[in-house]
């Protein structure tokens, strides 16, 4: 932070009374200040929430606004009032998208493309910055390995490493290099501090329960490579984390964040989540949240009065020292600061631009693209590509849909997202594409049926449209049975009585028990929600016009009874080994296998991709001598593609036990039909660091094994020592 401008934030806190002060720790969603407030009048949930209106006209930030000329008037609206002028801050969620919406971040996750996912996030940043927003909620990274998890759509997947690439990734798309200046990003904000993603029971909201050490290896370095990318804000998890929720967490918030990680930026709560120390338990009352909240390091509280209500006298009565007031004040000044807020109050809020470049086709292009590399071809026995001279019956809930946008797309258009008969219609006469519904996502008439299998017969093969609405995935959204709804499940079964090839594309928000599908059907594309540009994605490649290339960072299990399953998994002292058939007392099931039906790292192309010739500069590393990797991977087929060359790493023995695997280095290539290339990686000690029994972040002299290959299951093995 230069001089000045601390300076000129402290001398601004010098004049602010200590209501003021409190107020700008005040987050109202946009309706606070519409309607009947605009008219100076206290209704409806404020009136509620008790909150008065000094502490909306002083309030620090908004929640949820959008578009130039609201922004602009709630900003005048607001400075009028305003005491000292000091300007609201907008903030709001655009996580894979503004209006151009990109795939789901579990989609772009499998794209294992930083390059494109920093650019999704450069086009998000500047749809929202001419909208008038000023900081976006994002990027979640939250590690995930439930797919009964409702949220797992809005992660980039199950690994730590990859997860903080995408971190860094996306946090530089939003922010760009120069808040002040470059008018069309927005300042970033990683949540949800911390390890949301690990609810008990994929439970939305659950109790978290796990040992510091699993928090640091696997859960913490997504949320600290996001800050080391220089993210300005921080929200809070509605989860405890040891026992303490995360909003009431002094240990995880002022202990870890700020001094360990000298994070001295500003920290959020999610929605509501610092009355909910109440509903946890761990305060009487708002007052006692509050007090908490603050003492934890809890700078703004979002939508929920307990600071608006309770920290004056907190402060007067000597509870709570006002120089914790001071501090959170200051961080929220020099953030309005750094957005260059006090200059320019509207910042890029811009009706022209607006019309200009939200939804325009450049962005749509770059959403295409990313789509096209976030499908995974899960499955295919020669139904792909399809031919253009073929009759085609496009057949499911998801064949005229448009919500195929995800969770978190609120301002994206469903009516404009591109569906996937529209993309199908860019490729084929219209007499060769049949459409029929077949059923909607949970339910079905006979006649839906009976169409479909009309149209069906007249086909020379089926693209089957199923999966989640997306009401069924997000927030809120915890699923206990991950299959498809029974009634498409019912559609595959019938429709495979007519013998014809079938394909399933599939629209989903989290890794589904694929059980009755790709057991059906002769290939399956995974989709997830693909976004504004979904359908012409998916149509190019289906017809080979794009190759496949996306990778699962989401292991796809067997059933739900196996989760939580992902890759990066302990041995056990009784590992399972399925040619062993002799074993009784091995870790394993009675019914199913161990293996997910489908690892993390899996995808397939049109072409096929050989490894050869891997090998290691050393066998012996040590701290001040990296050795590299170098394998030759070969395009076999006939068709252009990209491979995921992906680095797994084993200790093989550590102080505390240690995953089979851990990824630690990946690279995508592009090979033509025939070609060979050379990849290399290097191999570093820092990579073979863990947190020993006390904690110390360190590696151990000892024997490793370096896996390189096409995904998590298959690879050669390179054996090497660190010394
Ligand atoms: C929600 C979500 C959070 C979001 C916030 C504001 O409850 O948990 O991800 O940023 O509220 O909309």
């Amino acid at each position: 932070m230069t001089e000045n401008l601390t300076s000129s934030v402290h001398s601004l806190l010098q004049q602010m009374t200590l209501e003021e002060k409190i107020a700008q720790f005040m987050q109202l969603a946009t309706h606070f200040y519409e309607g009947s407030f605009s008219a100076g009048q206290i209704t409806g949930p404020m009136e509620e929430m008790g909150i008065r209106k000094e502490t909306v006209l002083n309030s620090g930030s908004v929640l949820g606004a959008s578009g130039a000329r609201e922004i602009r008037s709630i900003q005048d609206a607001h400075l009028k009032e305003n005491r000292l002028g000091i300007p609201l801050v907008m903030m709001a969620d655009i996580v894979h998208g503004f209006e151009t919406i990109f795939p789901v971040p579990l989609g772009i996750g499998c794209s294992w493309n930083m390059e494109l996912a920093e650019q999704s996030a450069q086009v998000a940043a500047k749809e929202a910055a001419v909208s008038g927003i000023h900081v976006t909620f994002a990027p979640m990274v939250d590690l995930v390995r439930d797919p009964r998890w409702g949220r797992v759509v809005e992660s980039t997947g199950e690994d730590p490493y990859l997860n903080g690439q995408f971190a860094r990734a996306f946090v530089r798309g939003f922010q760009g290099k120069d808040l002040k200046t470059d008018l069309h990003r927005v300042a970033a904000c990683v949540k949800h501090f911390a390890a949301y993603g690990a609810a008990e029971g994929g439970r939305d909201y659950n109790t978290v329960n796990m040992s510091e050490r699993e928090l640091r290896e696997n859960y913490l370095p997504a949320y600290k490579a996001a800050l080391d990318e220089g993210c300005e804000m921080v929200m809070t998890s509605f989860n405890t984390v040891d026992g303490i929720p995360a909003s009431g967490n002094a240990t995880l918030m002022r202990h870890l964040l700020r001094d360990e990680w000298g994070f001295d930026g500003v920290i959020i709560s999610d929605w509501g989540a610092v009355k909910e120390l109440i509903p946890h338990g761990v305060a009487a009352d708002e007052a006692e949240a509050a007090k908490k909240a603050i003492q934890a390091g809890v700078d703004i509280e979002m939508m929920t009065p307990c600071y608006a209500n309770h920290l004056q006298e907190l402060v007067e009565s000597g509870v709570v020292a006002e120089e914790l007031i001071d501090e959170g004040v200051i961080r929220i000044l020099q953030l309005k600061k750094k957005l260059g807020l006090f200059e320019n109050p509207y910042r890029g809020a811009d009706e022209q631009q607006e019309k200009e470049v939200v939804l325009c086709a450049e962005h749509r292009a770059v959403a295409r693209e990313l789509a096209e590399k976030s499908c995974v071809m899960l499955k295919n026995e020669g139904a792909l590509p399809l031919q253009k001279e073929q009759k085609v019956a496009l057949i499911g809930p998801f064949a005229e849909s448009g919500d195929i946008l995800g969770a978190w797309s609120w301002h994206g258009s469903k009516e404009k997202a591109m569906k996937l008969a529209d993309g199908l219609r860019m490729k084929l006469d219209s007499a060769q594409l049949l459409v029929g519904q077949g059923c909607d996502i949970q339910t079905g008439t006979e006649k839906q049926l009976e169409d479909a299998l009309r149209i069906a017969e007249q086909a020379d093969v089926l693209v089957l449209a199923l999966g989640e609405a997306s009401s069924m995935s997000g927030e809120a959204c915890s699923r206990s049975d991950i299959r498809l709804p029974q009634v498409q499940l019912d559609l595959v079964k019938r429709l495979k009585e007519l013998g014809k090839p079938m394909i399933a594309v599939l629209f989903n928000g989290r890794p589904l028990d694929l059980h009755g599908v790709i057991d059906q059907v002769d290939a399956v594309l995974e989709a997830w929600y693909p976004g504004t540009e979904g359908g012409a994605a998916v149509a190019n490649l289906l017809f080979g016009d794009s190759n496949p290339s996306g990778r699962l960072t989401m292991s796809i299990p067997f059933s739900v009874g196996q989760v939580p399953v992902y890759y990066n998994h302990f041995n056990t002292g009784r590992p399972y080994y399925p040619e062993d058939t002799e074993s009784h007392y091995v870790s394993k099931y009675l019914d199913i296998p161990n293996e997910p039906l489908l690892p993390f790292g899996f995808g397939l192309s049109y072409t096929t991709f050989s490894y050869s010739d891997a090998t290691l500069s050393e066998n012996t590393l040590t701290k001040e001598q990296p050795i590299s990797l170098t394998v030759k991977v070969k395009n076999n087929g006939k068709l252009a593609g990209e491979e995921v060359v992906q680095v797994y790493i084993q200790d093989l023995v550590g102080e505390v036990v240690r995953p089979l695997k851990e990824l630690k280095a990946f690279k995508r290539i592009h090979l033509e039909p025939g070609e060979k290339k050379v990849v290399s990686f290097t191999i570093t000690e820092e990579q073979l660091r863990y947190h020993h029994a006390n904690l110390d972040f360190t590696s151990d002299p000892g024997a490793f094994i370096a896996y390189v290959g096409p995904n998590s299951e298959e690879g050669i093995a390179l054996p090497f020592e660190l010394q």
